[in-house]
């Protein structure tokens, strides 16, 4: 039974109070090291007891033990009982642990992992995503963490860009209506239920030229206001605590650097209370020296610094930039204050240890009634384009072949940030869920799996599920770069890190020529085949539709690969509907393209 919650401040006025009393007793070297946010790998219980370290996080992949709950809980344990050491009149500040469960906690094994945002879109139903964002947050409590980088808040304009799958919509409206839900869902009122949410990538990540990650964002002010804000303005209605810098330019100034955006716009503008967390290593970006990166990005609203590894080097030149004048005191002070004042807010002061919280290591991780939301999510974010021949739904009776070469593998169905930041493959990294596969072999057991579709046989198959699509990937690793690999120059001669990209066309059949490949053999077998694609994104599939009765975009639908079958055999309608244009062509540059199914197009089967 764990300790009672100790009422809290909750009146701004009591928590300004508090934070004031406590910055006020706080040594430089206390300030400075709560600016700091170490990776899991390479900050332990004792730099953050000797550092006063003010956060960790665990990047995508970053995982204690044998990555059960009950590991991470244990870790955050340690580092938290570090950070409330109050020995040697050290200040007792506990420390804030983030991670990304963008779409479910899905680093940690067992997690029930939900479709990525892209097919959340497809519900249009921001009730769902509150109702997820619940369940994911009962999930990293679970884990014994409090704050997650989500969500995601692009309004993705070209869909060769590799993190297009993290967009909700390309309509403003839509992810402003996602943002309140999700923050709503993950914060709730910030008790011992809630998790502290992060409002990202500020600002324009999905606008970049040539949807390059981490390119510049060329934005009129009336494309900035009416299209990218909407989103910040309604996370920020729901009490967002935290907002996450973009590693992309605005107008050829790295967002990391940008003043008048961090603090003109989001801080005094829309008075903005919380905390600014720089992206990973995003603070590098800004100048060819680091000391001198360090300064332009505090300077310019940056109030905690994400360190891929070396938190020393950066605390040092923090540090530096203090002793020279370059980072004025009073800029400090702001952002610790920021920093306290989302503790303070999210209870944290007040909270036993994580290994005594009511969520630690509960049984509800990853269970059935966890999943079962995540099912009614990938059920749901099922858009149908295309239909002849009256192929669906499939009748139990029929002779089912199942192909294709993610028709039975959780990790495909999952993409990237599952398991690993790139993703994984097969279903032993990615366990509890349920394949494409397996969902269909449970409503009908006589059903046959032949993953390149060799086994076809018109005497044996009535008809074929083909789950075709894209291989897992994460941002600049899932950019679609005509001009091949480029690193695109900056002002200031500036450049990105630039990871290989996936391709150099969006074009299916040239980048994944097996899948039509499987569709069109089964076809000369003559058996209707249901396409099932899964991708981040909308891609050029004209000879796959053609080769096709019926075409089903599925997304990324997660762990919960049965909710597919809902909808194959009719126990549900097909509702989903696109979140975005489908484009008929490669878009240009700025992502205009003719549009081969507008956003809203999506078919039903009653
Ligand atoms: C990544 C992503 C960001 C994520 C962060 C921590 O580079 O840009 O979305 O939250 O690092 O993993």
């Amino acid at each position: 039974m764990s300790a009672p919650t100790l009422p809290r401040p909750t009146a701004p006025a009591a928590v300004e109070e508090r934070v004031e009393a406590i910055l006020a007793r706080l040594r430089l070297e206390e300030k400075l090291g709560q600016m700091m946010m170490g990776e899991r790998a390479s900050t332990t219980p004792d730099d953050v007891r000797s550092h006063h370290i003010g956060a960790v996080l665990s990047g995508s992949g970053s995982v204690p033990g044998a990555n059960a709950p009950a590991d991470w809980v244990a870790l955050n344990d340690a580092l938290w009982a570090a950070s409330t050491d109050a020995t040697d009149g050290r200040a007792a500040i506990p420390l804030l642990y983030a991670v990304d469960a963008v779409h479910g906690h899905a680093n940690v094994r067992g997690a029930t992992i939900f479709p990525h945002h892209i097919g959340l879109g497809a519900a249009r139903d921001p009730a769902l995503i509150e109702r997820l964002a619940r369940v994911c947050a009962r999930e990293v409590l679970a884990t014994g963490l409090d704050w997650n980088f989500a969500p995601t808040l692009a309004v993705v304009q070209n869909v060769q860009w590799g993190r297009t799958y993290e967009s909700f919509s390309d309509d403003p409206a839509l992810v402003a209506a996602y943002a309140e839900a999700f923050v709503r869902g993950m914060q709730g009122t910030l008790d011992d239920d809630g998790v502290v949410a992060c409002a990202k990538h500020w600002i324009g990540d999905g606008a970049t030229n040539e949807g390059i990650d981490q390119g510049d964002a060329v934005l009129s002010p009336e494309a900035l206001e009416q299209t990218h804000l909407p989103p910040y303005l309604a996370a920020l209605r729901a009490g967002v605590l935290t907002v996450m810098v973009s590693f992309n330019s605005v107008n050829g100034i790295k967002c990391h650097a940008h003043g008048a955006l961090l603090t003109g716009l989001l801080k005094e503008r829309l008075g903005f209370s919380g905390l600014v967390v720089s992206d990973w290593d995003g603070v590098d970006q800004v100048a060819d020296d680091l000391d001198e990166a360090i300064v332009r990005a505090v300077n310019a609203g940056v109030d905690m610094i994400m360190c891929a590894a070396d938190w020393r080097r950066r605390l040092i030149g923090l540090a530096a930039g203090v002793a020279s004048g370059a980072i004025p005191m009073a800029r400090i002070d702001d952002a610790v204050r920021r920093i306290l004042r989302v503790k303070v807010r999210a209870g944290l002061l007040d909270r036993v240890r994580p290994a005594e919280r009511p969520w630690a290591d509960s049984e509800t991780f990853g269970s059935a009634a966890h999943r079962a939301v995540a099912r009614e999510a990938v059920r749901r974010s099922l858009v149908l384009l295309q239909h002849n021949d009256d192929v669906l739904p499939l009748r139990p009776g029929q002779r089912i072949l199942v192909a294709g070469k993610h028709a039975d593998d959780v990790s495909h169905q999952c993409g990237g940030f599952s398991a690993a930041w790139q993703g994984t493959h097969g279903n032993d990294a990615i366990v509890g869920g349920t394949s494409i596969w397996q969902g269909i072999r449970t409503v009908s057991p006589d059903a046959t799996l032949s993953v390149d579709g060799s086994a076809a046989d018109p005497q044996r198959h009535d008809v074929a599920v083909v789950v075709i699509g894209e291989m897992p990937y994460a941002e600049g690793m899932g950019d679609i770069r005509p001009g091949g690999w480029i690193t695109p120059p900056l002002p200031g001669g500036l450049f990105t890190v630039n990871l290989e990209p996936y391709g150099t066309t969006l074009q299916l059949a040239s980048r994944h020529p097996e899948d039509l490949a499987t569709i069109e053999a089964i076809r000369a077998k003559g058996i209707p085949v249901v396409a099932i694609l899964l991708s981040g994104r909308p891609v050029l599939i004209d000879r796959e539709l053609a080769a096709s009765q019926a075409f089903i975009a599925a997304w990324l639908p997660g762990s919960e690969g049965a909710g597919v079958a809902d909808v194959l055999f009719g126990a549900h309608d097909v509702t989903g509907v696109l979140p975005l244009d489908w484009p008929a062509t490669a878009p240009a540059p700025d992502g205009r393209a003719p549009i081969r199914f507008p956003r809203g197009f999506g078919l039903t089967l009653r």
